[in-house]
């Protein structure tokens, strides 16, 4: 299986993985609750999404000589470690899935296809501060698509609305980092970098609290 895998420093590692269907690596590594809950995945594309996204929790964990602990989901769909040490987050988009781990602190990550119909939906999403700022353009639109997921899944809790809730400050389409912030929330003083990258069609972003 080919991956890309990041140490990103001492404590934290990223791992971007294709999916491949006709992957035979080993899911042993998987807690029995994980492979219960991988046995409960009927349909083939969502398994192999799901399985990869733990292969690259896995190779990002192997970087930093971390054990697997194995993962559970709490309420709000976020992941937590079943020993209670670090923060995980995963990814999973055509063809790709991905993980971030980090020994100490929240983390985020998400992956996107860039697509020309993002472009219909900013109003949804998008505060009119940002749809000033934002070019006409899917991959503008995408990256603060991506960079508001990313932020998210490192807060974790369902109810923070990305048009609402998520405010972006100013940045090109080129930009490597966003800078945003949360605001009229419980974390609304937190202020939030998102690192970005484009990877052929789809853009890659993450955030560490
Ligand atoms: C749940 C949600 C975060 C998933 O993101 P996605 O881009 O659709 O899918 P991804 O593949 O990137 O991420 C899926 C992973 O997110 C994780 N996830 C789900 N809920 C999460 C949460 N509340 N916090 C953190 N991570 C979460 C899961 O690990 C999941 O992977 P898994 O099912 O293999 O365990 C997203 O669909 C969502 O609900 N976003 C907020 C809703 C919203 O406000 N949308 C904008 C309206 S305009």
């Amino acid at each position: 299986m080919q991956t890309k895998i990041e140490k990103i420093d001492s404590s934290s590692a990223l791992a971007i993985k294709i999916i491949e269907t006709h992957d035979v690596d080993s899911l042993d590594f998987l807690s029995f609750r994980e492979k219960l809950s991988y046995a409960n995945i009927s349909h083939p594309e969502k398994r192999m999404e799901w399985a990869t996204a733990r292969r690259a929790i896995k190779d990002a964990l192997d970087t930093l000589y971390i054990p697997y602990p194995g993962f559970f989901k709490d309420e709000h769909g976020k992941s937590h470690s079943m020993n209670g040490n670090g923060f995980v987050s995963l990814s999973h988009t055509e063809g790709l899935a991905g993980a971030i781990f980090h020994r100490d602190t929240p983390v985020g990550i998400d992956m996107d296809i860039i697509r020309e119909k993002i472009l219909r939906i900013g109003f949804r999403f998008l505060d009119p501060s940002e749809l000033d700022f934002l070019e006409k353009d899917p991959l503008h639109y995408t990256l603060a698509w991506s960079a508001k997921e990313s932020i998210f899944k490192c807060q974790g809790r369902r109810g923070v609305s990305f048009r609402d809730n998520i405010l972006l400050e100013p940045f090109s389409p080129d930009a490597t980092v966003i800078k945003a912030r949360i605001r009229e929330t419980d974390y609304s003083d937190h202020h939030y970098t998102v690192h970005a990258r484009v990877i052929n069609d789809t853009v890659l972003t993450y955030t560490i609290w």
